[in-house]
């Protein structure tokens, strides 16, 4: 897999470091787009650095987190190419893939615990997307 876009503002800071920490501790290529510390900072320019690379084809995977996640979400789905699915939890990390062959995943950092985001964030990498009739779908609006 190609290298992983990383995002987030500084309500998602801790856990993009954890995630971050992660993926590098298990051989994964990562890029981390910021921000570099807990300072307040503006969602958007975060997310729209990330997902206007995933748009642009720069990046094929981007992580965005926030405080909720809701935030980035919205500032993603915005971008024609990029399909941002909010996942905090396993279920719908597993069914972005397999269904919505989403390609930036959003987590809150205020929501969800290092754990269950070390568990989303191993699901989602390795999950794959059907195709089939998901296509199908996929095509109508992307
Ligand atoms: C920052 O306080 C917070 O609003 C932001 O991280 C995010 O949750 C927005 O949706």
């Amino acid at each position: 897999m190609r290298p992983i876009a990383l995002g987030c503002d500084h309500a998602g800071y801790d856990l993009k470091e954890f995630v971050k920490n992660h993926l590098l501790s298990t051989d994964r290529e990562i890029e981390d787009f910021g921000t570099y510390g807990p300072e307040s900072v503006d969602y958007p320019d975060y997310g729209m650095r990330v997902a206007g690379m995933i748009d642009r084809g720069e990046y094929e995977r981007g992580i965005l987190i926030c405080g909720t996640g809701l935030g980035m979400s919205m500032v993603a789905n915005r971008f024609p190419g990029v399909r941002a699915a909010l996942c905090n939890d396993l279920f719908s990390a597993i069914m972005s893939r397999r269904h919505n062959d989403a390609n930036i995943l959003v987590m809150g950092g205020r929501v969800i615990g290092t754990e269950l985001a070390k568990q989303i964030v191993e699901t989602w990498i390795d999950t794959r997307f059907e195709g089939g009739r998901h296509r199908t779908r996929l095509e109508k609006f992307c």
